[in-house]
C-alpha cells in the first residue's frame, strides 16, 4: 500500500427531506449567499421554493445566479466572481449536479484572487484561499458534492480543465435521495457511468497490495450495477436511489483511492471530447471506458480477470483466462448498453473528423502522457478515439 494522508472535510446530510435543513446549515457560514443553479429543473421540481423558504427562515438574503451550463463555463463563472465580491457575499450555496458544483467552486476560490481565475484551470497558480461552498445535490453522479476537483469549460478555445484543491472541498452537502426521482432516462444512465468510472479509474493500478481498496471499489461497483436498473425501472424506488447516491459520493471523495494510484486517463481523454462536442461527461465515459479497457487490457490481464469475477461475476475458464478477461468488458459493455447508453462515438453522432486535434489537446502536443496504469502517448490517445468509432 502506498503512504497517504487523508482528509475529507465534507459534512453529509443524507435523507428524505433533508434539504430543509438548508437554511440553519448556510447560516453556519454567512447571512449573505450567492445560490448558483443550472437551466431551471430546480424551478420544475419545487425544490427551489422549499430551499427558499427555509434560506429566508434562517434570516439568510440570497443572490441569485442561475444560468449554468451542463459542462459549466468561464464566463458565468466570472460573473458569480464579480456578484460576491460587489455584493459582499460569504458562502456560494449551488444545487444541482457536477456543473453547478463545479461552477460554484470555481467562483470561491476566484473571489479572493486577484488574477484571472482561468490561471488555476490552466495550471499557472494554486488557490490560497476560497468562499466556503455548500451543497443541494440532485444528480448522483460527478461526486463533485464532496471532491476536491472543478472542470471548466472556457469557452474560448473551448478548452475544459479541471483543478483539485482541498480549498473547495464542499463544508456541507445534503444528500436528499428524493431529488433524483425527477431525472430523465439519459440523465440517470449518464450518472452511473461516471460513478462507475470513477471507481474503475481507481481500480486499474499498479499500486499492490491493495487488497482491502480493491474489495471496497468491488463492492462499491456491485452496488451500482445493482441500484442502477432498479432506477431506471421504478423512478422513485428510493432505496436505490439511496444505495447510488451514497455510492455516487463515496466512489470520488478520495476514501478509495487511499494507498494506490488511480489511472484518469479515461477522464482526460473524455474531457476533450465533452470540451469539442459539448456532450455529457458519463455519455463520453461510455464509449471511452471500454476503448481504454481494450487498449490496456495487455498491460495486466490479471487485473481485468478480477474485475470480470469480482465485479461482473464471470466464471473463470482455467483453460482459457483470457476469455474470463475480456468478458469483463463485454459485460460492462452490455450493461451500459442496457441503460441506454451508447458505447461508440457514432452513437452519438461523433465522426473520426477530430481525432488528431482531440489527442494533441489531450497530451498538449505529445508532450505529456496521460493515465499512470499505462501512460499514454498520443499515438495511443489517438488509437483509443478511433477503437471508440
Ligand atoms: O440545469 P438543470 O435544469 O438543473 O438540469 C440538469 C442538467 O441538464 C439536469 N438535472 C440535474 N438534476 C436534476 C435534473 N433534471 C431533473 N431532475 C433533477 N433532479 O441534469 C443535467 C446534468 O446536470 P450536470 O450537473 O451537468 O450533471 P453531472 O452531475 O453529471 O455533472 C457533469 C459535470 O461534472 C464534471 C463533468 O466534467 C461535467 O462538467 N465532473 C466533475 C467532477 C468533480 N468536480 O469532481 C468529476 C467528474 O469526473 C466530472 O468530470
Ligand atoms: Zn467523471
Amino acid at each position: 500500500m502506498d503512504d497517504f494522508t487523508f482528509r475529507n472535510p465534507t459534512k453529509i446530510i443524507f435523507g428524505r427531506g433533508t434539504e430543509a435543513r438548508v437554511g440553519e446549515e448556510a447560516a453556519a457560514f454567512s447571512t449573505k449567499v450567492l445560490l448558483h443553479y443550472g437551466g431551471g429543473s430546480i424551478k420544475r421540481t419545487g425544490l427551489y421554493d422549499r430551499l427558499m423558504a427555509s434560506l429566508a427562515a434562517a434570516g439568510i438574503s440570497v443572490v441569485e445566479l442561475p444560468g449554468v451550463k451542463p459542462n459549466p463555463r468561464l464566463s458565468l463563472v466570472r460573473e458569480g466572481i464579480r456578484l460576491c465580491r460587489e455584493r459582499g457575499l460569504g458562502l456560494v450555496l449551488a444545487v444541482g449536479g457536477g456543473s453547478a458544483i463545479d461552477s460554484a467552486k470555481a467562483i470561491a476560490a476566484g473571489v479572493p484572487y486577484e488574477g484571472d481565475v482561468w490561471d488555476f484551470y490552466a495550471g499557472k497558480a494554486e488557490p490560497r484561499a476560497a468562499l466556503p461552498v455548500g451543497t443541494v445535490l440532485t444528480i448522483p453522479a460527478a461526486g463533485s458534492e464532496a471532491s476536491t476537483g472543478t472542470v471548466i469549460t472556457k469557452e474560448d478555445g473551448w478548452l475544459k480543465r479541471a483543478f483539485n484543491s482541498e480549498l473547495v472541498y464542499p463544508r456541507f452537502s445534503i444528500l436528499d435521495p428524493e431529488l433524483a426521482f425527477t431525472l430523465p432516462d439519459a440523465q440517470v444512465a449518464n450518472g452511473v457511468a461516471d460513478i462507475m468510472s470513477h471507481l474503475m479509474e481507481r481500480y486499474f493500478t499498479n499500486s499492490r497490495p491493495v487488497e482491502f481498496t480493491d474489495r471496497l471499489i468491488e463492492a462499491t461497483l456491485r452496488t451500482v450495477i445493482d441500484a442502477a436498473p432498479r432506477v431506471m425501472r421504478k423512478r422513485d424506488d428510493y432505496d436505490a436511489w439511496a444505495e447510488l447516491m451514497w455510492a455516487g459520493t463515496i466512489a470520488h471523495n478520495n476514501l478509495l483511492n487511499t494507498g494506490r494510484e488511480g489511472d484518469w486517463g479515461s477522464h482526460e481523454i473524455e474531457h476533450e471530447l465533452s470540451g469539442a462536442y459539448d456532450i455529457a461527461h458519463g455519455a463520453g465515459l461510455a464509449t471511452i471506458f471500454p476503448a481504454w479497457m481494450k487498449l490496456v487490457f495487455s498491460h495486466d490481464p490479471a487485473r481485468f480477470l478480477r474485475y470480470a469475477v469480482e465485479v461482473w461475476g464471470v466464471e473463470q475458464s482455467f483453460v482459457d483466462p483470457e476469455r474470463s478477461a475480456r468478458e469483463g468488458i463485454a459485460r460492462l459493455e452490455a450493461f451500459w448498453s442496457s441503460l441506454g447508453l451508447a458505447i461508440r462515438l457514432a452513437g452519438l453522432g461523433i465522426g473520426s473528423e477530430r481525432i488528431e486535434e482531440m489527442a494533441a489537446k489531450a497530451t498538449e502536443g505529445g508532450s505529456r502522457k496521460l493515465g499512470h496504469f499505462l501512460p499514454l502517448g498520443p499515438d495511443e490517445v489517438r488509437e483509443i478515439y478511433r477503437l471508440a468509432l
